[in-house]
């Protein structure tokens, strides 16, 4: 399996078989390297109903005939807009053609703005639990640190972890080495940072953080990629 980071929450990655990309916010993101018309996968993923998360989703899965795993609601409204969608709801999983996906608990909002102060509702915000290739990915999206992750480490053998660390909207650098902690992965991949000021974080200084704790992390430049 190959993990390539794409930036902000986004990472394509490639099974023996199938592509999939989530949280594929390209369009409108400055640290973007890759355009969306270029993403070629199977699979889109979508951790929640926030903009910088479902980014180009439905265009990514139309152009690609690929299909959306998401929430019911976000998967609801993206099927809406044209996407094939297959919905999931929190603990529960689904075991697609590459490998199977649960939809683990993230502490954060989920609501997409309608204009005028108004929220459409979409839901809960998720996580991500990626099973393929006899390897398992989490990708925590937004969230606090939360002592569910403590469960998920007593529960499975993770071998790499995406968390957030840029603080403001989520978890920052020292809440996620707590969750690096309870999660016990084999690697920690840091994510949604430095695309706008708010998140500014270190990431070097991060993975020095794990380190020093007896972990391991690596904070992937955009467009690079870690053989799994
Ligand atoms: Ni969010
Ligand atoms: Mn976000």
């Amino acid at each position: 399996m190959k993990i390539t980071y794409f930036s902000h929450s986004c990472f394509l990655v490639e099974t023996a078989s199938h592509r999939l990309i989530i949280d594929p916010f390209l369009t409108g993101n400055p640290l973007a390297e890759v355009k969306a018309e270029d993403v070629r996968c199977d699979y889109v993923l979508v951790t929640h109903g926030h903009s910088d998360h479902v980014g180009d989703a439905v265009e990514i899965a139309k152009r690609n005939d690929a299909t959306i795993i998401s929430s019911y609601e976000v998967a609801e409204w993206l099927s809406s807009q044209g996407a094939k969608a297959h919905p999931l709801g929190l603990g529960g999983g689904f075991n697609f053609p590459f490998g199977r996906v649960k939809l683990t608990i993230a502490f954060h909002s989920a609501g997409h703005p309608t204009g005028g102060g108004g929220f459409a509702y979409m839901g809960v915000a998720a996580g991500m639990l990626i099973q393929a290739d006899g390897k398992t990915v989490y990708h925590a999206g937004d969230t606090a640190l939360t002592v569910e992750m403590k469960l998920l480490g007593e529960r499975n053998r993770i071998d790499v972890a995406m968390l957030p660390i840029g603080d403001n909207f989520t978890m920052g650098p020292e809440d996620a080495v707590a969750a690096a902690e309870f999660l016990k992965a084999g690697l920690v991949v840091p994510m949604h940072y430095n695309t706008f000021p708010p998140i500014k974080q270190d990431a070097e200084g991060f993975v020095g953080m794990l380190e020093g704790k007896g972990m391991r992390g690596r904070a992937l430049g955009v467009g690079e990629g870690v053989e799994v």
